[in-house]
């Protein structure tokens, strides 16, 4: 049985071992389909929640390692009336195409504006070095960090 924390939500959830996934728990297990299974491999970040608060690729996360702790997925960086600005940033933006990447991005984003609301572009791209996207070139996505970070700034 693991215990954790999802979403602010204390949690208890049956698993089939320890080393199973914690992306396969949230998608099969929890029914939070948000965070994306592209890779499987660490090496896309489309999976990437967090994890006491910094970013993880999910897939490489093995439940039991989750035991007792703090998950964020993207569902619940996007609940709420102010919290989804983010995804909001990305749709503004032209970010977005296939979308398949964009949860991934929006949970580092949002870890990024955790930590500064006026990123420089190096410490965009740094935060965003984890995340691969085959559609839009990445412009477009520094973009909607730099307009996500100005939204978050006019609401301080
Ligand atoms: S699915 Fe986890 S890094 Fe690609
Ligand atoms: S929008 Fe398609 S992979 Fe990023």
């Amino acid at each position: 049985m693991l215990r954790l924390t999802v979403n602010g939500v204390p949690t208890t959830v049956e698993i089939g071992w320890g080393g199973e996934s914690l992306l396969h728990v949230l998608r099969e297990r929890m029914g939070l389909p948000g965070s994306k299974n592209a890779c499987e491999q660490g090496e896309c970040g489309s999976c990437t929640v967090l994890l006491d608060s910094l970013p993880v690729c999910s897939c490489l996360v093995a439940a039991g390692q989750a035991h007792g702790r703090e998950v964020v997925t993207v569902e619940g960086l996007s609940a709420g009336d102010d919290r989804g600005f983010v995804g909001r940033a990305f749709l503004a933006a032209g970010a977005v195409q296939c979308g398949f990447c964009t949860p991934g991005f929006v949970v580092a984003v949002h870890e990024l504006l955790s930590r500064s609301d006026e990123p420089s572009e190096l410490e965009v791209r740094e935060a965003l070095a984890g995340n691969l996207c085959r559609c839009t070139g990445y412009e477009k996505i520094i973009d909607a960090v730099h307009r996500a970070a100005g939204q978050l700034r006019e609401r301080r």
